[in-house]
C-alpha cells in the first residue's frame, strides 16, 4: 500500500489496496486503520463500489449508523445524497433534496448532533455532475495546533451544544421537519476531541454548533464563528474532485468538510454510510460533566 499525501498537512490518497482488501484482509484494515488515525482524509480511486461492498468496508471501524427519520434511506446503513426525484428527473432548486445540499455546502462534521457522534464517514461517488460538485475539507487538528496555548487550554474544558436544527435554518425556515426535530433534540460535546491513538487533539466544530456551555449566545457565536473562520482559513483545505468509482473517507473527530455547489440541472447522486464513535475512538471524554448534560 502506498500513501500519496494530497493535501495541506493532512489528507493522502491510498493506492495498492481496495475496499475489498480492508474489508476481508485484517493485515489490509490495519494498514488503512493508521492511515486513517494520521491522514485524518483517505481517498481511493478506481473502485468498483456496491452497496454490500461499501457497508462491509464501512463495518471494520465500528457499528453502521442507521439513517435518521427524514433523510433518504431512512432505516438503513445508507444516506443517499442525490438531486434525482422519485420520476427520475433532476429536482428544481427549490426542491427539498436541493435545499439539503445547499446546507451540506456549511462547514461541518457529520453527526455532531446525534446522541451518538460519527467517526467516519464513507462517500461513494455513483453519479457525478461534468463540472462543480466537489468536497472540501479542513483539518481541525492543524486547526488547533495553530492557535495559541491559552485558548487551547480554554477549548479543552469548553463544551458546546450542537442542533441540526440550527444548521439547516441558517438554509431555510422549516427545512428541518418537526418530526426530525423532535428526534434530534440538541446534545452538547466538548470542543476539543483528543485522538487516544496518537494524543493529538482537534477542534470539534461544525455548523450545528450554536452555543458554548457558561458564554452569552452572543459570545458563543463569536467564539464559534471565530474558530471556524479560523480552521477554514484560505490555503488549509483539500478540494477533491470527484471522479467515478472515487471513494474518501474522513475522520468527524478531526476535520470539517462542506460540498461545493455545481449546475442545478446536472444529476449528482453519492452514497454515504456512517460509523458511530466508540470509546476506543475517545467518545467518553467527549461527554460534558454530568450536570451540564442535564440543562
Ligand atoms: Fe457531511
Amino acid at each position: 500500500m502506498d500513501i500519496i499525501p494530497v493535501g495541506p498537512g493532512f489528507a493522502a490518497e491510498l493506492r495498492g489496496v481496495t475496499l475489498n482488501d480492508v474489508a476481508y484482509d485484517d493485515a489490509a484494515y490495519k494498514a488503512v486503520r493508521a492511515a486513517f488515525e494520521e491522514h485524518s482524509v483517505l481517498v481511493f480511486r478506481n473502485q468498483e463500489v456496491t452497496d454490500e461492498l461499501q457497508l462491509a468496508f464501512s463495518r471494520r471501524f465500528g457499528p453502521p449508523e442507521t439513517t435518521k427519520v427524514g433523510s433518504l434511506g431512512t432505516g438503513s446503513h445508507f444516506v443517499i445524497l442525490t438531486t434525482i426525484g422519485p420520476d427520475g428527473k433532476v429536482v428544481p432548486p427549490d426542491h427539498r433534496y436541493a435545499l439539503r445540499n445547499r446546507a451540506n455546502q456549511l462547514w461541518h462534521t457529520d453527526s455532531s448532533f446525534k446522541r451518538t457522534p460519527a467517526l467516519t464517514s464513507v462517500l461513494s461517488a455513483r453519479i457525478i455532475p461534468a463540472r462543480g460538485g466537489e468536497t472540501e475539507y479542513v483539518s481541525t487538528r492543524l486547526a488547533f495546533e495553530r492557535l495559541d496555548p491559552a485558548l487551547q487550554d480554554k477549548l479543552a474544558h469548553s463544551f458546546a451544544w450542537h442542533d441540526y436544527n440550527h444548521s439547516r435554518s441558517q438554509i431555510a425556515e422549516g427545512l428541518a421537519t418537526p418530526e426530525e426535530r423532535a428526534a434530534l433534540p440538541p446534545v452538547c460535546w466538548r470542543m476539543v476531541w483528543k485522538n487516544p491513538v496518537n494524543g493529538r487533539s482537534a477542534l470539534y466544530l461544525a455548523s450545528h454548533a450554536y452555543a458554548v456551555e457558561g458564554m452569552s449566545p452572543e459570545a458563543g457565536k463569536a467564539l464559534l464563528d471565530e474558530l471556524t473562520a479560523a480552521a477554514t482559513a484560505p490555503g488549509t483545505g483539500y478540494m477533491h474532485e470527484w471522479k467515478s468509482g472515487d471513494v474518501v473517507m474522513w475522520d468527524n473527530r478531526a476535520t470539517m468538510h462542506r460540498g461545493r455547489p455545481w449546475p442545478a440541472h446536472e444529476a449528482r447522486l453519492m452514497v454515504r454510510t456512517t460509523i458511530s464513535a466508540t470509546a476506543a475512538d475517545g467518545l467518553e471524554s467527549m461527554r460534558p460533566p454530568a450536570q451540564q448534560a442535564a440543562e
